[in-house]
């Protein structure tokens, strides 16, 4: 059975216990470069909701990287911003994550009562489907922006029930039969539809660095590997 919650907002931590596993969704950028960092031999993922909250968390982990964006942007005096381009096997390999982003940080406070947490993008969407096509429940969350639905997350979401669908999966509730229907498939689409979200164009807007990061994120099943946070 695959549930949806179209926001971070609207997903009620610890709803999920038990035999369930989450599905975290953020596009731009989020998972996409948590799963760059993970396949780059990064640690174990800790997310924090704010740069306050990283800073404390850094106090007990003093070997992990500080990491996270406000406004798109590196937090002053942290150590990667959230770019899928800083997170390198040079820069990553064995350390552990404090991850602070503005919505996707949210989104893995979430699911943290989840068994396990599943970072997915539209990058490694294929290998996600087949990480939890036999979990009895998925929990699929899209960060969204802010509290509100983001083009992208939901349209990976739906991606992501249909292809379980397809498996046999059940889709539970309006939001996932609503973003199953909805979801685009072919990697021309999925490119366009990212490239032209609202927070796409507002990551464009800060340079051409942040355009490259468009464009990896815009990426269809481009990454064969799944991780958990
Ligand atoms: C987020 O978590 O809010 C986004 O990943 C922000 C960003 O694009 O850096």
């Amino acid at each position: 059975m695959v549930e949806l919650s179209l926001t971070a907002a609207a997903a009620v931590p610890g709803r999920f216990t038990g035999d369930g596993v989450a599905v975290v969704i953020d596009v731009l950028r989020a998972t996409t470069s948590l799963t760059v960092a993970r396949a780059a031999g990064a640690g174990p993922i800790t997310a924090a909701a704010t740069p306050e909250q990283a800073r404390a968390l850094r106090e007990r982990l003093p070997d992990a990287l500080l990491c996270g964006e406000r406004d798109g942007l590196r937090i002053p005096g942290f150590d990667l911003g959230n770019s899928p381009f800083e997170y390198g096997r040079d820069r990553v390999a064995g350390r552990a994550l404090i991850f602070a982003s503005t919505n996707g940080s949210q989104a893995l406070q979430a699911a943290g009562a989840a068994r396990r947490c599943w970072l997915a993008a539209f990058v490694n969407l294929a290998a996600v489907v087949e990480a939890v096509a036999g979990e009895p429940r998925v929990w699929v969350i899209a960060s969204g922006k802010l509290g509100h639905f983001a083009i992208e997350d939901t349209a990976c979401a739906g991606l992501l029930c249909r292809r379980l669908a397809e498996r046999g999966a059940t889709l539970q509730g309006a939001a996932a039969r609503a973003a199953a229907t909805l979801a685009v498939g072919d990697a021309a689409q999925v490119k366009s539809l990212v490239e032209g979200a609202p927070h796409a164009r507002a990551l464009r807007a800060l340079g051409p660095e942040f355009a490259r990061d468009v464009e990896f994120c815009a990426g269809l099943d481009v990454m064969d590997h799944a991780f958990t946070v």
